[in-house]
């Protein structure tokens, strides 16, 4: 297996980290991660801007353009003979001389397995367990995940899949995918506080007239569906919220034509 680090394609094994890099003592870096479909990767436009949109707003240096990424991706791709699987970039704070200035990041890109909740997580749905929060700085793709990380032992033991942050009444996201409700035929999903997904941008493209707008707790526990969207989910359908049920508490006929319908565009 190959990675790209220490600015060229090299075996995975050779890859390491400066241990005074900001993004270990600071915990300051970001990162993206997309999938590969029949080796091709999917979305990667999208993927990209998002990922030279984070560097730019967290003040870090990515010494590589665009089409440098595209080509180091389409490199890595083939030399590991990746079918389909995940790819993360990351870019790491790097040394910075006080330990504390954000400097020329260091980048890194590996591709992982990919691991999909299983079949009966998308045919019953899931239990997001709601907590008041709400990610800071929350349209960067930074690496810090601490809070949901910490939690999760919480969620797994009420027998969630993941959390759902509200905040002053209003819902945002999950902890690394965004939310929908569909209530009366009419799809929302909420645009503040959230990562702008590339799996969420596509459920606008393929369900036309979603309205983005606040959407308040009350408003999704009174919604006749509910689903999730995320590169490592798809998108997965949300039964339960609590100990509330959504809508009957079964997958719902919207969800169900858009989860067709996202089969068809990732092919
Ligand atoms: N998470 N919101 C947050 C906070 C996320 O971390 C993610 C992605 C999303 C969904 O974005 P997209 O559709 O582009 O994957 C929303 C990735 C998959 C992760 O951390 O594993």
């Amino acid at each position: 297996q190959f990675c790209f680090a220490k600015d060229q394609i090299i075996p995975a094994a050779e890859a390491s980290i400066h241990p005074m890099d900001i993004g270990l003592i600071r915990g300051y870096g970001i990162f993206d991660f997309f999938r590969t479909s029949n080796y091709a990767p999917l979305f990667l436009s999208d993927y990209l801007d998002r990922f030279i949109r984070s560097a730019e707003k967290t003040h870090l240096t990515l010494n590589y353009s665009k089409e440098e990424l595209k080509q180091i991706i389409l490199e890595l791709i083939e030399k590991n003979n990746l079918s389909d699987g995940g790819i993360r970039m990351l870019l790491s704070g790097g040394v910075s001389e006080n330990h504390f200035s954000p400097t020329d990041g260091s980048l890194f890109i590996f591709n992982e397995d990919l691991d999909f909740p299983p079949k009966e997580k998308y045919e019953a749905g899931i239990k997001l367990l709601p907590i008041e929060h709400v990610r800071y700085i929350a349209d960067i793709k930074t690496t810090n995940y601490a809070f949901p990380v910490w939690h999760s032992k919480i969620w797994k033991q009420e027998g969630a899949e993941d959390v759902l942050y509200h905040m002053n009444g209003y819902i945002s996201e999950s902890s690394r995918s965004n939310i929908f409700i569909i209530k009366n035929g009419e799809i929302a999903t909420p645009d503040k506080h959230i990562l702008h997904g590339i799996t969420r941008k596509r459920v606008l493209e393929l369900a036309k007239n979603v309205a983005i707008r606040p959407i308040s707790y009350e408003e999704l526990l009174q919604a006749d569906e509910a689903f999730i969207t995320s590169t490592t989910k798809k998108i997965l359908p949300v039964t339960k919220v609590g100990e509330k049920a959504i809508g009957i508490g079964k997958v719902g006929p919207e969800t169900q034509k858009l989860m067709s319908a996202f089969a068809k565009m990732e092919q």
